[in-house]
């Protein structure tokens, strides 16, 4: 079955704590499990950027609650498209806090290349392969791993 991704920034809805996100977050996973939805939310206490990839119907439905959602807003896609394979397998969701500047980047990055996936014959440095490089470095040196592993 072919695989779906979407990635995208937002705004946090003012005075969202910290226990509030970790609830939203419980929650999507759970949901994303089901759904057969993997991804990662970046946070940097003001915006998100989220990737999440799965089958088309659950990246719909994810897509969905997303969209409905009243703690963000002002959501702006960077990308989507069909994914050769799986890239965060890791989790159905989890958050990890990260400094402004490092979302602004990947925000400004090159999200062309996503439906091919990782570089391989492109230069190495697409916003995805950022992301991973991100995600691959702090796995395991942040706590625990929780939220729908
Ligand atoms: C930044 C953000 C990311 C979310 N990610 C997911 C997700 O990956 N899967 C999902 O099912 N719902 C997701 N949701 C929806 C939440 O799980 C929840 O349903 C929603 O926030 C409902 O509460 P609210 O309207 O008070 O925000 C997300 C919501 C926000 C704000």
């Amino acid at each position: 079955m072919p695989l779906r991704a979407i990635a995208y920034v937002s705004e946090a809805s003012a005075g969202l704590s910290s226990s509030a996100l970790d609830a939203l977050v419980e929650d999507a996973a759970r949901f994303n499990t089901v759904a057969g939805v993997t991804g990662v939310l970046l946070f940097d206490g003001q915006r998100f950027l989220q990737y999440f990839e799965g089958p088309e119907d659950g990246v719909a439905a994810v897509h969905e609650r997303i969209l409905q959602a009243r703690s963000h807003a002002a959501i702006t896609e960077l990308s989507r498209g069909r994914v050769p394979r799986r890239f965060f397998p890791y989790w159905g969701m989890r958050w990890l806090d990260v400094d402004a500047a490092l979302i602004r980047q990947l925000a400004d990055g090159d999200w062309d290349g996503f439906a091919q996936g990782l570089a391989q014959d492109r230069a190495a440095d697409s916003a995805l392969d950022q992301l991973l490089e991100l995600v691959t470095g702090r796995m395991g040196t942040n706590g625990p791993v929780h939220a729908g592993a």
